[in-house]
């Protein structure tokens, strides 16, 4: 298993720029299922959720392949209708495939993806909606079964906001027969850029963006040619690496309207930002501000930038109260920032953060993805060296984050293991 040494201390300096969007390539990948043919994705990050996706794709009769950074997905011989535990126990968003699959073929086996490291995420929601359009669904030895002879439209309202709850629902309702409308829809940009791919296959939707959609079925789709969104958590990482190490950072290519609770919030702990030619100058104060947040959907502070924005407060002046809303477990990184000298208590969801002067480096240990980006966060300003164990978490999202990293002048090296 690859590890991460980082030697702290250093002001990153230079620019970076932004790879598309894990959370919106992964949608618009298992969007292609809806429709016959070839379709071209671009702008989609070499990471290995995509390398999953595309493997699950395969699976199924599709044909896969990505060059950097586009995913050519061909889908007229699909004879494999299922998303088998193998794969689901990867990479949860593999029940993304579960709506196009059902709509289009009118049935799906997919593996139920049971708890992680950061939450039990059940996925009944998922299963609600497409029951409420005519779908029947059966358990059976781990495994979620749909069946539907034609979905058909549906009101369904979503208790908690789900990101690829409303994705899934979304993409199945293009199929259906007559209008549904979801309410209580998650907000995220993903959620505008999935529907903006679908509107390109023929599908007829309408308030992807805000809490009520309405998707009017269609008989047929055709192959997508799209190009996926920026990552606004990759951005917003690098923002809050600016912040910890005393950094002057230029991010190209972001969409800074996707950031904007998470920019008040560094603001007010005292970075700066300058508008730049294609993007963003970020500067990191001496030592920053303690800052309380609280998780929230989208539009609010996003809990992908929970852990790193905590590593941030770890050497804030001041003490710093963080709550997690989304997910019931998001403290993992808690016990490994402590490792390295963070002053930081936790009870149920609310942690205290401490600010101290100075974090030192320590032998850490990647939980999942975002505690993984916030333990390279905690490293570059940690006195001495941080060794990031398990790293594999971290490169299920970012992009070269190593060699970002190095651009910035970071001290940082892989050894593979
Ligand atoms: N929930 C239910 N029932 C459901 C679905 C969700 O109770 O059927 C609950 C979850 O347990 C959670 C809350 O609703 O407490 C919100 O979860 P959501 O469904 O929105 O999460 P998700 O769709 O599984 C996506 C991202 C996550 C991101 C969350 C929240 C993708 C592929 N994943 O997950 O990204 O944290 O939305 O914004 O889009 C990551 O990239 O590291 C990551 C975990």
């Amino acid at each position: 298993m690859d590890k991460l040494i980082i030697k702290g201390g250093k002001h990153l300096k230079g620019e970076i720029e932004i790879s598309g969007a894990k959370n919106a390539a992964l949608p618009v990948m298992a969007a292609s299922m809806l429709a016959a043919g070839e379709n071209t994705i671009s702008r989609v990050p070499d990471l290995r959720d995509v390398k999953t996706m595309g493997r699950l794709l395969s699976n199924m009769g599709a044909e896969f392949y990505y060059e950097p950074h586009r995913a050519i997905i061909r889908t007229d011989r699909i004879k494999k209708l299922e998303a088998p535990y193998e794969l689901v126990k990867e990479m949860r968003a593999s029940v993304l495939v579960l709506g196009p699959m059902v709509a289009r073929f009118g049935r799906a086996r997919v593996s139920l993806p049971g708890g992680c490291a950061i939450g039990a995420r059940p996925i009944n929601l998922h299963l609600m909606g497409l029951e409420k359009m005519g779908a029947r669904i059966e358990l059976e030895a781990g495994y979620v079964k749909a069946t539907a002879k034609r979905l058909k439209g549906a009101t369904i309202y979503f208790d908690t906001s789900t990101v690829t709850g409303t994705e899934n629902l979304m993409m199945a309702a293009t199929l259906a027969k007559g209008t549904t409308v979801l309410e209580n829809a998650a907000r995220e940009p993903e959620v505008i850029d999935l529907a903006e791919a679908l509107k390109k296959m023929g599908a007829r939707i309408n308030g992807a963006g805000e809490s009520l959609i309405e998707i009017e079925g269609v008989e047929e789709l055709k192959p997508v040619n799209h190009t996926v969104i920026p990552d606004r958590i990759e951005a917003g990482t690098f923002m809050t690496i600016a912040g910890m190490t005393g950094g002057d950072i230029t991010i190209r290519g972001c969409m800074l309207e996707h950031l904007h609770a998470f920019i008040m919030k560094l603001q007010e702990a005292g970075l700066r930002f300058e508008k730049a030619k294609d993007g963003v100058r970020v500067l990191g104060p001496a030592r920053p501000r303690a800052i309380d947040i609280e998780t929230a959907p989208y539009p609010g502070f996003p809990t992908d930038m929970q852990a790193q924005f905590m590593a941030l407060m770890s050497i804030a002046q001041g003490t710093s109260i963080v709550t997690e809303t989304i997910f019931e477990n998001r403290f993992m990184h808690v016990a490994e920032l402590m490792r390295m000298g963070a002053d930081i208590s936790f009870k149920g969801s609310t942690a205290t953060v401490k600010g101290i002067k100075k974090l030192k480096g320590a032998n850490v240990m990647a939980t999942d993805l975002r505690a993984s980006a916030s333990l390279v966060v905690a490293a570059l300003r940690a006195e001495g060296e941080t060794t990031i164990h398990r790293l594999y978490h971290l490169d299920r999202g970012y992009e070269k984050m190593e060699k970002k990293l190095r651009g910035l002048r970071a001290d940082v090296k892989r050894e593979k293991g």
